[in-house]
């Protein structure tokens, strides 16, 4: 099968509360986009191409090291994740052969492992990488009281990458789109539409950077990488 992976990296990242969007904060003298694609691109599986998508006019990717790398085409982002994602799959070829990695930007400490891990399903529906819950979870009521305790045998928390064949997650995307529907992650256009995709163990360390308190503790999980 041929692969192409989506990064979408087209969010502000309010929740940062930086100066710039958190895809361009560096850690270890190199940005989290520069690492979450550094990652894709040195993967021995031959990833043959990587769509990025970015905000119209992002005044910080000219500064960008992989601009002009072959493997990589830039493209526009959208106003959710999904709508980004979606303008990513556009770009690609359409084939039945194509299966698409989409991957957060916002994911640096990803490994070879974990995707490793997610090539070796075999399920046609795809796959994602997830973690089970540690904590209880609590469903809330709109006044923030507790409605019911969630049964955390059967409660996974959704990482990237996310692995689907490229026809079924396009259609499943747009019809999620076209129906207002709110979709956070590619799996759960997919549950829309009917299927029910893999779960794969993931590492707790592969966190999406989000809060300030995230940057310290990526640094971290990369500094143990590297050792
Ligand atoms: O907002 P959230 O943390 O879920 O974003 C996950 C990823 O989706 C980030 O890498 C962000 O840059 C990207 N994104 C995007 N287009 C948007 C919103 C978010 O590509 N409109």
């Amino acid at each position: 099968r041929r692969i192409v992976a989506v990064v979408p990296a087209a969010g502000v990242g309010s929740r940062m509360q930086a100066d710039k969007p958190k895809q361009y904060l560096q850690i270890q003298g190199k940005t989290i986009l520069e690492h979450s694609l550094n990652v894709l691109l040195t993967h021995p599986a031959n990833i043959e191409q990587i769509i990025l998508a970015v905000a119209p006019n992002d005044p910080y990717l000219k500064d960008f090291s992989f601009l002009n790398h072959p493997t990589i085409c830039v493209i526009h982002g959208g106003k959710t994740r999904a709508d980004s994602v979606l303008n990513g799959l556009k770009h690609i070829q359409p084939d039945k052969n194509t299966w698409v990695l989409v991957h957060d930007a916002a994911r640096p400490c990803l490994t070879h492992t974990d995707i490793d891990k997610l090539f070796a399903i075999q399920d046609p529906n795809g796959a994602i990488l997830a973690t089970p819950a540690i904590d209880t979870i609590k469903r809330a009521t709109e006044n923030q009281q507790i409605q019911q305790t969630e049964d955390r045998n059967h409660i996974w928390l959704a990482q990237t990458p996310q692995f689907f064949p490229l026809d079924l997650l396009r259609d499943a995307l747009q019809t999620a789109l076209q129906q207002g529907l709110a979709v956070t992650d590619e799996a759960s256009a997919m549950e829309l539409a009917g299927f029910q995709p893999h779960l794969v163990s993931g590492r707790t360390d592969n966190i999406k950077v989000t809060r300030p308190q995230d940057l310290a503790l990526a640094a971290f999980y990369l500094s143990q990488q590297n050792n």
